[in-house]
């Protein structure tokens, strides 16, 4: 039986566009029960072209309705990667009726600008809704920040700055992230900049993200700075690096312990895997949930352009939590699928102590249907220098990940993972991320998508996320070690994830 291309790669729980291009998620914010999710779309084509912002809303950060495009280009440009905040109090004016407006910041990016070379061809600009975010209109103002000459000079994020009542702007240039100010969103005045000689830059910076963040478990609050990078990842093309630290109103300050470690690492990463980039946080979250709310676009520009899907092209991630915690002195950024997944799980079996030798079936097509599913392990008395975990199907596919317990790290292997053809630059390299602190026991949990797997290592203190495109659905999931000797799994959870669709 054939299956179609929507059979076969369109996610079961991923977000993608009905049709054609989409990459980085844009101005999310919350608002009256709806999360909402704008996107780089070019509605033409699947391939990148003449940006739009598209739009889609969800109730639960898991299930998504696209509406019509937000915002189409214009005179000034294609409408490049931004951000949105809900103006409760109408300090930008835009508000009509007492109802608040909400405002998105986004680059104009010129293309006659950028084919005459010149290099200020990058603007901010600003449109409003009072609709919730259906229609926009844009301001007949922009740009409200011009180009300063500087050519890379892009993807605003903006946040409300609670402790000083302002509004304060990340954007981001070739090698810098540049910190601005306003009061009203319509003037804006240069803070400050980071970035210079610290951190990854094998690449252009773009698509910032900067919040403050409560430390676990403490009263304190940090500062952090999310800044993607393309190319320059650790495992090859489009990655998010990630800063902590304190923010004085003007300057960014980075942790003295993280700037230590920043000598040796060269950067820490958001995610490790080679497919979440250009990756933000949702604005505007109630003070009752409090959290703090990411997604990211799941691909990477290395193959973007080629994946083997045509109808659309690019998912996002699995919405995500960031929470900060203090381990050994230094502050890590963990990651978790929002808990909102919880209600789509059906608990499949759940077993507490068990041991196998050599090769275990974890589970198999009798059992789930494993390509929308969440499994959860904890594997303790780790004393096998590998444990490798394999998803695989009947024409022999395979897509192995797990620990290196010996050189000390985790890794994605996807080059027998299906279709390889579309691009040399997709299976490449093993991906791989060094321990970030010591374990006595692992605890991985795997959502699996038909073509995506996300990999959250210990509670999610290191995060790796791939994408896949077998020829046939994945239909097992196998655990082996280099010998026979036991090895004892403290707890299996395996869940298959339904949805009404
Ligand atoms: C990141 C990016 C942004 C830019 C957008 C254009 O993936 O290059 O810097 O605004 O995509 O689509």
């Amino acid at each position: 039986q054939i299956l179609t291309e929507e059979q076969l790669y369109r996610p079961n729980f991923h977000f993608t566009p009905k049709a054609n291009w989409m990459n980085d998620p844009n101005g999310m914010f919350y608002l009256n029960g709806k999360y909402h999710l704008y996107f780089q779309y070019y509605p033409e084509d699947n391939v990148w072209g003449p940006m739009h912002w598209g739009h889609a809303s969800s109730e639960d950060l898991v299930t998504w309705k696209e509406y019509p495009i937000a915002l189409y280009p214009d005179s000034l440009g294609y409408i490049f990667s931004g951000s949105a905040v809900v103006d409760t109090n109408n300090t930008s004016g835009f508000g009509k009726d007492g109802k608040a407006p909400v405002v998105a910041i986004f680059t104009y990016h010129d293309p006659e600008g950028e084919k005459e070379g010149n290099i200020d061809f990058q603007s901010q600009a600003i449109a409003y809704s009072l609709d919730e975010g259906q229609t926009w209109t844009k301001y007949s103002g922009n740009p409200v920040i011009p180009n300063p000459k500087i050519k890379d000079f892009r993807d605003p994020k903006v946040i409300w700055d609670e402790d000083r009542q302002q509004w304060i702007m990340v954007l981001a240039t070739y090698e810098k992230t540049l910190l601005y100010v306003s009061k009203n969103l319509k003037e804006w005045n240069f803070l400050s900049d980071f970035g210079e000689g610290i951190g990854a830059h094998d690449g252009v910076w773009e698509c910032p993200d900067f919040f403050p963040l409560k430390v676990e478990g403490s009263d304190e609050t940090k500062w952090v700075l999310l800044q993607s990078l393309n190319p320059g990842h650790i495992n090859g093309g489009s990655g998010t690096q990630y800063f902590i630290g304190d923010f004085d109103g003007t300057h960014f300050l980075l942790d003295k312990e993280l700037e230590k470690q920043l000598k040796i690492d060269e950067a820490i990463w958001l995610d490790y895997g080679r497919d979440n980039y250009a990756g933000v946080t949702w604005s505007n979250i109630p003070k009752s949930d409090g959290r703090k709310l990411f997604i990211g676009w799941m691909s990477n520009w290395d193959y973007a352009k080629e994946v083997p899907t045509y109808a659309w092209r690019s998912s996002m991630t699995i919405a995500r939590e960031l929470k900060l915690r203090k381990m050994n002195n230094s502050y890590i950024l963990f990651s978790n699928p929002i808990k909102e997944l919880n209600h789509f799980k059906t608990k499949v079996f759940e077993k507490n102590s068990l041991s196998f030798k050599s090769e275990m079936t974890i589970v198999d097509s009798n059992q789930i249907d494993i390509n929308k599913s969440v499994i959860e392990i904890e594997l303790s008395n780790l004393n096998h220098n590998t444990y490798t975990f394999s998803l695989e199907n009947s024409k022999g596919d395979l897509l192995e990940f797990g620990i290196n317990n010996i050189e000390k790290y985790f890794f994605i292997d996807r080059t027998k993972s299906g279709d390889l053809s579309f691009s040399e630059k997709f299976a490449n390299v093993v991906s791989k991320a060094h321990f970030k602190n010591q374990f006595e026991n692992l605890h991985i949990e795997m959502v699996i998508d038909k073509t995506s797997l996300e990999l959250f290592f210990n509670n999610g203190e290191t995060v790796m996320t791939e994408i896949f495109f077998p020829r046939k659905p994945m239909s097992s999931l196998k655990i082996s070690t280099e010998n026979e000797s036991e090895t004892t799994i403290n707890k299996l959870v395996v869940s298959q994830l339904k949805f009404n669709n």
